[in-house]
């Protein structure tokens, strides 16, 4: 079975897409079979990999709002799954069509809270599940948190970064009484620029209030990161020597050592 995490946070531009797109190149570098969903009508993850004229176009059925789309109940869900270039990374695209699905309210939504999970559980051959989500907790971060065993939320060491952390946290809880099995929440360091004290301030905040929920590594802001991700490539192909891929190479193996993974179940090199 693989693990499967959402990247969730209602702040906007905390890094959520962005570390998705660049996690899963660190894990599919080291061996892993990774499925990417993206569950963010804006489709930011989508168009890191397939620019944003192919993400526009494509039909419901090729994304995930088809998982939502009572019409398309027996649809042949196989065409959501898109081989990206990049080996060991597959991709389930959104765009748009998904936005009248992100309803607020989510847990009145009946069986569709479990759709994502569903889904999760038909697909074989994966190691690692990624799920990027909307800056919001309506149902698509609630259906990816359904479908979660781990949590992971980006957090900027800011204030702006760090408020609403407290609503995050209140909404994974009740997403527990739906999936007991949830682990304990990460958080991750994003954006974070070690020259600003009251980055450094703010990282020390984080980790007093929520000891060793916060990963040890911390992703900086760097321009490898939106360089490779304006070549379409995660940064550990664009640039593996440079120092973005080895902190996200870091944070995959932190990710793994965390959740127990040994060499032998995660084909790490
Ligand atoms: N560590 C980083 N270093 C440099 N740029 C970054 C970093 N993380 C994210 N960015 C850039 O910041 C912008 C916002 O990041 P991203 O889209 O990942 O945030 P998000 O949390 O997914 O946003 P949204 O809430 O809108 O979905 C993007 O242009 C991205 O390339
Ligand atoms: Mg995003």
């Amino acid at each position: 079975m693989p693990t499967t995490f959402c990247l969730i946070n209602q702040k906007g531009g905390c890094g959520k897409s962005s570390t998705c797109f660049h996690l899963a190149g660190a894990f599919a570098a080291q061996g892993a079979n990774v499925l990417l969903l993206d569950m963010d009508p804006q489709g930011s993850l989508s168009q890191g990999f397939l620019g944003s004229s192919i993400v526009e176009s494509l039909e419901s059925d090729q994304t995930l709002a088809m998982l939502f789309d009572e019409a398309r109940f027996f649809a042949k869900r196989d065409q959501i799954l898109r081989p990206t270039q990049f080996e060991g990374i597959t991709l389930c695209p959104a765009n748009q069509l998904l936005s009248p699905f992100n309803a607020p309210e989510p847990e009145k939504t009946g069986m569709l809270q479990y759709a994502i999970r569903e889904f999760v559980a038909e697909q074989s051959g994966f190691d690692i599940v990624l799920i990027d989500c909307p800056p919001n907790l309506y149902r698509c971060s609630w259906t990816a948190m359904v479908a979660a065993d781990q949590v992971l939320i980006p957090v900027p060491p800011e204030d702006f970064g760090t408020q609403g952390l407290r609503a995050v946290h209140q909404c994974v809880e009740q997403v527990r009484s739906l999936n007991p099995n949830l682990q304990d929440l990460k958080h991750l360091v994003t954006r974070s620029d070690c020259r600003l004290l009251v980055h450094r301030m703010y990282e020390q905040k984080l980790r007093d209030m929520y000891g060793k929920t916060v990963m040890e590594t911390v992703i900086p802001e760097a321009s490898a990161f939106k360089v490779a991700l304006t070549r379409r490539r995660p940064v550990q192909f664009h640039d593996s020597k440079s120092k973005a891929a080895k902190l996200t190479n870091c944070l995959a193996r932190e990710i793994l050592d965390r959740i127990g993974k040994d060499e032998s179940t995660r084909k790490v090199a």
